[in-house]
């Protein structure tokens, strides 16, 4: 699977439609993948928790946050934290600048229209399929680490201070998965540092992905973004606050998400999955729209060195519980998504990926929806 060079269609930015009366068909999905096709629930919220103190002295309180943080992965995969040490200020200076970028006037923006090849830049598809239906947002896609794919230049020079606040709001990112790859390492029986260097120390990767939803004048014949599992390592999503949208599967059931102010959402991507040997379950999500308010979030993606071999943990290996994935690097496996574009967990579920040893024990769970994001 090469990448491909460019889009099979010319690009429309889903923002220039926005006042039109009805939706263009492109984007109107089969009735099975609309929003009101399976129940929601709006009355259970995934697990909150508050990380203050999480490697302080108080030893007891590590022990607690990490087994809420334990139980949330097992149960969810996705979880809010709050009091996790990024500045609640800068949260709101970066969704902010943000926001005034998707509005500046059009020309300004398409300077940066993005390809296919490296989805760097201002986006309005995922995948490369001829004919796909496409999902309700534009986006912003740009590489944070490693310092070889940095490029300031491929970052928007507008609004004047972008540049400098998502630098500093990057750091104060990373710093927390690192924090957050510790406590997962740990409560995978693994040694603290377990997890951070199997994604390669240092040399991790992390790009952001900030979402534009505009208004929709038909919200329930679409979708903000398609059910999938974000491919990489763990993300950590700083919502809309004023906006909800997000829902995480449950079961057979869709839950809202409520965003607490200033608290991150984090959730499992497919190379922990696969690195806990399917302990930790990477979740699929999707995004709704609505007629009323556009929505803005930035997804802040932390995945392993993207020329690693990645494969589950040999401690997490046993006689009874064999390896249920091949080892492959991450720019072999994001190729897929990249192409095809968000299908469910359709991917970390294939047979390309799984061990062969694997069938013996357990058949592949069948893909949810038919169905994964950059
Ligand atoms: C993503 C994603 C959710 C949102 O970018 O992978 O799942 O609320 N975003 O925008
Ligand atoms: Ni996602």
């Amino acid at each position: 699977m090469a990448s491909p060079k460019d889009w099979p269609e010319p690009v429309i930015r889903v923002q220039s439609l926005s006042n039109m009366a009805a939706i263009p068909n492109r984007y109107i999905k089969p009735p099975r993948d609309r929003p009101a096709i399976n129940s929601i629930q709006n009355d259970v919220n995934i697990p909150l928790i508050d990380l203050q103190g999480v490697f302080g002295d108080d030893s007891a309180l590590t022990a607690t946050i990490l087994s809420q943080v334990s139980e949330a992965c097992l149960d969810w995969g996705f979880f809010q934290v709050v009091n996790h040490g990024v500045s609640p200020l800068l949260m709101d200076h970066a969704r902010e600048v943000w926001r005034r970028f998707f509005h500046l006037p059009m020309e300004e923006k398409q300077v940066y229209a993005n390809s296919p090849k490296t989805y760097e830049g201002y986006g309005s598809r995922l995948g490369t399929q001829e004919g796909a239906i496409l999902d309700w947002s534009d986006y912003y896609f740009l590489h944070y680490l490693p310092m070889l794919l940095k490029d300031h230049e491929k970052w928007p020079a507008l609004p004047s201070s972008l540049r400098e606040v998502i630098e500093e709001y990057g750091a104060e990112v990373v710093k927390l998965c690192g924090v957050l790859m510790k406590v997962l390492s740990m409560n995978l029986g693994l040694g603290e540092e377990y997890l951070q260097k199997a994604f390669g120390g240092e040399d991790i990767g992390a790009c952001l992905r900030v979402n534009f939803y505009p208004k929709c004048p038909q919200p329930d014949l679409t979708l903000g973004l398609s059910s999938h599992s974000d491919p990489g390592g763990m993300t950590l999503l700083l919502p809309d606050d004023q906006v909800p949208g997000l829902q995480v599967r449950k079961s057979t059931t869709w839950v809202t998400v409520k965003p607490v102010p200033h608290a991150f959402i984090v959730n499992i991507g497919d190379q922990i999955q696969v690195l806990s040997n399917a302990i930790y379950k990477s979740v699929e999500h999707r995004v709704i729209v609505n007629s009323a308010e556009e929505r803005v979030s930035l997804a802040f993606f932390y995945n392993p060195k993207s020329d690693l071999q990645i494969e589950p943990a040999k401690e997490l290996v046993k006689p009874d519980k064999p390896a249920l994935y091949k080892a492959m690097t991450f720019d072999e496996y994001r190729l897929f998504i990249r192409t095809r574009g968000p299908r469910g967990k359709s991917q970390v579920e294939s047979s390309l990926i799984k061990s062969p040893k694997s069938k013996l024990i357990t058949a592949a769970p069948p893909a949810t929806a038919k169905c994964c994001t950059v």
